[in-house]
């Protein structure tokens, strides 16, 4: 059972669809204060495990740290950090006493998780205009699905999406697509997609193609498209401040970007210098700049991946200005080691500052709003933009649009991906703990970024990880500009990356239809062991294996040197590798085994009773035998 909650007069998030009628606040069942900010809290039994907050750091059980929703422009996943790139603002506590709680708030809302006492629970948001969701249930599934009921039911891509995708900052002409696409067939590798990072544009101007680089953009797509493969551009938020551009120019006219106090437009600097911010919180901005897309759907284009919506923001004209004062004022003194730190400080505290996302503004229904107090919406609702404008045009399941920066309801509309990520054998664990906690919040279109997106990646790591990736719904390799060229041909073994990539083709009719349906039926498609053995005191703990399905377990090998490891089976199970067309089974029971996979090879656990289907290898989806299916 659902109970609503409501405060003040909050802002339409559009997290939630069902209707509701509001309960008298003296029921609420969690201690209850409101000030300026609205402050939550509840006791933690010892055995209670707090699940849920979607993408943020650290483990699936969130218990133990603070972290904050406020989606953040984050390059560095490291354990310290309180928010990444989406706000998820719903937890579910399971242990004794199990209940479900979503804080439906655009602002800014810290969650001290037994951070500060061990045993309790202490939620502030910076606000007091909100809607509070009080779910009640017999178990850990239960309750999401009654919320996932609630918010909707999540996005359904087209079925190519399913297929491996390549994607690098730095591909800029049309030779090097055209590289990637011939190495990838030469090598027998299946390939489905190519991205398109910011170099694709004139001057990083959002809908612009650089003439020069592509002097026939449409006939370049087609040719791609002969062979199977789409091109799937960048997106960013921010419209470059140019007179003459008409993007620009008619944004402006028709007053459609963020205002500062005065009144006058918000100058921030991201890829293409300043720029105007749209105000997508306004219902006639989002119309204007979804269909702004139309510029490259009518060139063949059918996916897109919006960037730097949190937003982003590398400096502000003001804010930089402040800065270089600063500056100015200590090196006019003696520099001792003290100014030094004060400047190194005063120059990174110009990225992404409070000072900055306080100091603009949207016109929600005519309401002047500050920013800060509406921030983690605002990506979504750049994405909602697009994923509107598909859908009013070419209808449900046609375009693939997923985003960097989310809220609670974009999932209806889109999928996500986990940002920037580095080649680190911890951040395959991450990307595997991620999992669950997102498609808690409805998120199942996503994915990280495969073999890592900063520094250097090594042929180990990208396997190991493109094992995990063979099931995640978005299989994206992308890197960052500058670092060590990561496409599956790059490296000494083009055989071992063909039988992985082999065994997600195998998979894709398996993986879609299980898709589908936790999508129809408002299910997970990973889940903690912990909420299919509630009763398994050591299942309750793993945090390095999955359900997936009705079916499988999943438990990939994360770290370096090594051929094996331990995996916990929670009922007897048939272990199946994969590997190319290979595929192996041995029949395993209940409890702790210490299990061999070698780089090329795909492991899977099924449990007694059930089957999947599998296909036979195909190097594009389009190609893929679906009626050809084998069972196991
Ligand atoms: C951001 C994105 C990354 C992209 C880069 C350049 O860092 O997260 O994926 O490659 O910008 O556009």
């Amino acid at each position: 059972m659902i109970t609503k909650y409501r405060l003040g007069t909050p802002i339409n998030t559009e997290a939630v669809v069902g209707e509701l009628t509001p309960q008298p606040l003296d029921t609420f069942p969690l201690k209850l204060d409101i000030g300026g900010k609205t402050v939550i809290e509840f006791e933690l039994q010892e055995s209670d495990a707090v699940y849920g907050l979607g993408e943020a750091s650290r483990g699936i059980n969130k218990r133990g740290w603070i972290y904050e929703s406020w989606c953040s422009d984050e390059t560095n996943h490291t354990e310290d950090k309180k928010s990444l790139y989406g706000a998820h603002n719903f937890i579910v506590i399971g242990g004794r006493e199990k209940f479900g709680f979503f804080v439906d708030f655009p602002g800014k809302i810290e969650w001290d998780i037994g951070y500060t006492l061990s045993g309790k629970v202490k939620i502030t948001a910076e606000g007091a205009d909100l809607d509070l969701y009080y779910i009640n249930g017999e178990s850990e599934r239960d309750i999401v699905k009654q919320f996932r009921k609630l918010i909707g039911k999540s996005y359904i891509p087209p079925f190519w999406a399913f297929g491996y995708q390549q994607s690098c900052w730095g591909y800029a002409k049309q030779e090097d697509f055209f590289a990637v696409r011939d190495n990838y067939r030469k090598n027998n590798l299946p390939l489905d997609c190519i991205y398109m990072d910011i170099d694709y544009m004139d001057s990083f101007k959002d809908f612009t193609v650089n003439k020069k680089l592509f002097p026939d953009f449409r006939a370049f797509v087609d040719e791609m498209k002969a062979h199977n493969i789409r091109l799937i551009p960048i997106i960013d938020a921010g419209v470059k401040n140019q007179k003459g551009y008409p993007v620009y120019d008619e944004g402006h006219e028709k007053g459609y970007f963020c205002i500062d106090k005065d009144g006058g437009e918000f100058e921030c600097g991201v890829w293409p210098g300043i720029v105007g911010l749209p105000d997508f919180l306004n219902k006639d901005v989002r119309e204007w700049f979804g269909s702004q897309y139309k510029t490259l759907t009518d060139m063949g284009i059918d996916g897109f991946w919006n960037d730097m919506n949190e937003p982003a923001l590398f400096y502000s004209k003001t804010g930089l200005e402040k800065a270089n004062k600063k500056l100015d004022e200590i090196r006019s003194k003696e520099i001792d080691i003290w100014a030094f730190f004060r400047m190194k400080d005063t120059v990174l505290g110009v990225q992404n500052s409070m000072d900055d996302y306080s100091a603009f503004y949207h016109n929600i229904d005519g309401r002047k709003v500050c920013h800060k107090d509406v921030h983690n919406i605002y990506g979504a609702f750049m994405t909602k933009a697009a994923s509107d404008f598909f859908e009013k045009e070419f209808g449900k399941e046609q375009k693939l649009i997923f985003s960097r920066a989310s809220y609670i309801g974009a999932h209806r509309g889109s999928g996500i991906w986990f940002g920037d990520n580095f080649s680190w054998w911890s951040h395959i664990l991450l990307n595997l703990k991620m999992l669950p906690s997102v498609n808690m919040c409805g998120f199942l279109y996503c994915g990280a970024d495969l073999g890592g997106f900063n520094s250097n990646c090594t042929e180990d790591l990208l396997l190991r990880w493109l094992a995990l990736g063979v099931f995640t719904p978005l299989m994206r390799n992308h890197r960052a500009l500058g670092t060590r060229a990561q496409e599956a041909y790059q490296f000494e073994h083009i055989d071992w990356f063909s039988d992985v990539l082999a065994v997600r083709y195998r998979l894709i009719p398996y993986l879609y239809d299980t898709f589908r349906r936790c999508s129809e039926e408002y299910e997970m498609m990973f889940r903690p062991l912990a909420f299919d053995y509630p009763g398994d005191d050591m299942a309750r703990e793993v945090e390095d294996q999955l359900m997936l399905g009705e079916e499988c377990m999943i438990a990939p090998v994360y770290e370096q040197n090594k051929n094996r490891r331990y995996v916990y089976l929670p009922e007897d199970m048939t272990l199946v590798k994969l590997s190319g067309e290979n595929t192996e089974k041995e029949f395993l029971k209940k409890g702790l085994h210490y299990v061999d996979v070698k780089l090329n090879e795909v492991a899977l656990f099924i449990k007694k009773g059930k089957q999947i289907p599998l296909a036979p290898p195909a190097l594009s989806t389009a190609e893929l035998k679906k009626d050809e299916l084998t069972y196991i």
